[in-house]
């Protein structure tokens, strides 16, 4: 019998050493047990992480929507699956049981497979938190197309390169969405961003907003009128274990953005193992994670997880802070939310207002409260923990990324002792490490280092779309036969890790993981720019905020400043996305180099976040006195 719900620390502990004694076993009894199989896996694991290759249930069949939706109609067929609360909170929430789910999947899937989508097509979602989205990831899962969602916060320069990084046949799109008083032209968006897309064939276009949006002919149409002709019924695609689910884009260090490719029954068995035993589901609980599905967060434990489980899982449209900063606990209070997980980006905002917007409602339904995307700091901790969980509910701080694909460091609620900015310890089958700089794994606790996992994990990523070599570089290559995950983090006296945040290039603003090239390059498009680089700085809501030290072309010099502080920052709203904005912009004439060319960012780093007495080292630099004058005109 496997350890599916774990109910104490002993427990976890025991069910910990079974699954690093004998990963195989472990896995494949949770496999067999808790899902459906058109056929079993011939090998359990096969890996090897010098080239990289990892398989995991080689050889079985199966189909997750079958998992995740048609297993439970006998049982379940009148249970929500998704609730979708709307952003007009006068708007009437949407309860779509499991039954309607099924239909509404399948008719979508008919719709696409008119389309002339097949297995293995891609196929981008670009929508805003409405139950299409969802519906749209499950009905591509359904055919075996693999979908590409992304964020429906990006910029159409974004979408397109996203687009085009995969190829993409159709987009699934909305003519609007609703974003606390805003509306977004979502479908402007995309027709700009298509200019430059010779892959895409057909634009379903979902009505969100009644508004008159263009549609081009023989390309785009209103999806509703497909899908009233539609059939409920659309026989699940039976894939193949290692067949790709799908592609999400995550920033790098360097370059464009990486379309992590997921595959399905590994991704399946750890997203569906880690949602019940981190949030402790049981049956007629009602979960809500505030994430957007454009992130890894919203795939896994707003769809996949929870929907595997058979859960309620909550749909939200809207923002924390409209109509008021009470929205999240006045929705809590209506559906009797019993997990909530959110981001510590969110929580530090909403302990700026006023008490009483958290102290008007009944929350008392909770039980697990948890935090993911950065780090948690002790004060935001504290608040969520007293104000919001009344010092009973449990904060579970899930560390995880993108290429995890399920959450890896996390306390179990109920079971392991939680302490405040840690993320605690390993979920069974994980295998973290601390390495030196030297490449050395550091033995012992209270130690610090890079943080590393030896043993592959059943939902980790597989590779980058397109480009094997970059994948094995850029999480292979650091540590001989080990995953880096790119964050330092340090190990305590028991052996519980907290996470210190990113060792490279990638800065977190408000839990968005943002890579330093993108914005640069958007930077240097303008015309009066001549080189720039940005870093982080610490901030009181977002965790970091952005500084961007910029050199101007002579041109640029006689400009207006602050002018050119706007059109630096609309470049970057155009390129990359409005979350990338530059909180400070330093009008700077040189930058601190090596002598190899590259960019000292430590030194503006310090600088940016006015720790000018510890530079460190500046005489190996080549141009040492810009530090001076960088220093002397800091913002
Ligand atoms: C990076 C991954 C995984 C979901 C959302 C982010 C940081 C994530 C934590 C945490 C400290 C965290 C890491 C990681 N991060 N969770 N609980 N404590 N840091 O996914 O966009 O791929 O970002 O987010 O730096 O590497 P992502």
């Amino acid at each position: 019998m496997s350890n599916y719900s774990i109910k104490h620390l002993e427990e976890y502990y025991q069910v910990y050493r079974k699954s690093i004694r004998d990963p195989e076993n472990f896995w494949s009894e949770i496999a067999e047990e808790h899902f459906m199989w058109h056929k079993k896996w011939d090998n359990v694991l096969r890996w090897d992480f010098s080239k990289p290759e990892i398989k995991w249930f080689e050889g079985a069949k199966l189909n997750i929507t079958e998992n995740c939706i048609d297993r439970h109609l006998a049982t379940k067929g009148d249970k929500t699956a998704i609730l979708f609360e709307p952003n007009n909170p006068n708007e009437d929430a949407q309860h779509i049981t499991y039954k309607r789910l099924h239909e509404r999947v399948n008719q979508l899937a008919n719709v696409l497979k008119d389309h002339g989508i097949k297995k293995g097509d891609r196929v981008c979602i670009y929508l805003p938190m409405i139950p299409e989205l969802a519906i749209s990831l499950l009905a591509c899962a359904r055919i075996g197309a693999i979908h590409s969602v992304v964020f429906a916060g990006f910029s159409s320069n974004a979408l397109s390169t996203r687009i085009n990084d995969s190829d993409c046949k159709m987009v699934i799109t909305a003519d609007g969405s609703y974003r606390g008083s805003k509306t977004i032209d979502l479908k402007g968006i995309v027709d700009v961003a298509l200019e430059d897309c010779p892959s895409i064939k057909n634009v379903l276009v979902v009505n969100r907003i009644n508004s008159k949006i263009e549609m081009k002919e023989g390309r785009d149409q209103w999806l509703q009128p497909l899908l009233d002709k539609a059939s409920k019924e659309c026989k699940a695609e039976i894939m193949d274990a290692e067949d790709p689910l799908f592609i999400l884009y995550t920033s790098g260090s360097t370059g464009k953005p990486k379309g992590m490719v997921h595959t399905t029954a590994g991704y399946m068995v750890y997203t569906a193992y880690t949602f019940k035993n981190v949030f402790q589901y049981r049956e007629n609980d009602v979960y809500w994670c505030t994430a957007d599905i454009g992130w890894i967060t919203g795939h896994s434990y707003i769809v996949y997880g929870p929907l595997a489980n058979g859960a309620t899982t909550v749909m939200f449209e809207g923002i924390p802070s409209y109509p008021d900063f009470g929205r999240f606990w006045e929705i809590i209070a209506k559906h009797k939310i019993n997990q909530f997980y959110t981001a510590p980006t969110a929580i530090r905002a909403l302990a700026k207002q006023n008490i009483d917007f958290a102290e008007k409602h009944d929350l008392s339904s909770i039980k697990v409260l948890g935090s993911v995307g950065e780090p948690i700091n002790e004060e935001a901790w504290h608040w969520y923990n007293d104000i919001i969980g009344k010092k009973k509910s449990p904060i579970v701080d899930t560390w995880w990324q993108t290429e995890t694909g399920g959450i890896m460091i996390t306390p179990l609620p109920y079971v392991t002792p939680t302490k405040p900015t840690y993320a605690t310890l390993p979920f069974p089958g994980i295998q973290p490490t601390l390495m030196d700089e030297n490449g050395q794994e550091i033995k012992g606790n209270q130690v610090d280092g890079r943080l590393c996992i030896k043993f592959p994990w059943p939902s980790m990523a597989r590779t980058i779309w397109g480009n094997h070599q970059r994948y094995k570089d850029t999480y292979f290559t650091a540590f001989k036969d080990k995953y880096f995950t790119g964050d330092g983090a340090l190990r305590d006296e028991v052996g519980y890790y907290r996470i210190t945040g990113r060792v490279d290039d990638v800065i977190i603003v408000s839990g968005h993981n943002l890579g330093t090239a993108p914005i640069e390059d958007a930077i240097n498009e303008h015309p009066a720019v001549a080189e720039s680089a940005i870093v982080g700085f610490p901030h009181d809501i977002k965790g970091n905020a952005l500084y961007g030290y910029v050199i101007l072309k002579e041109t640029g010099e006689s400009r207006d400043h602050n002018n050119l502080r706007n059109e630096i920052n609309q470049n970057i709203t155009e390129h990359v996305g409005p979350i990338a904005k530059l909180d400070k912009i330093q009008f700077t004439k040189g930058l601190p180099k090596t002598r190899s060319g590259k960019i000292m960012r430590r030194i503006l780093r310090k600088i940016a976040s006015r720790e000018m007495d510890s530079l460190g080292d500046t005489s190996t630099l080549v141009n040492p006195e810009v530090v001076e004058d960088i220093k002397n005109n800091v913002i």
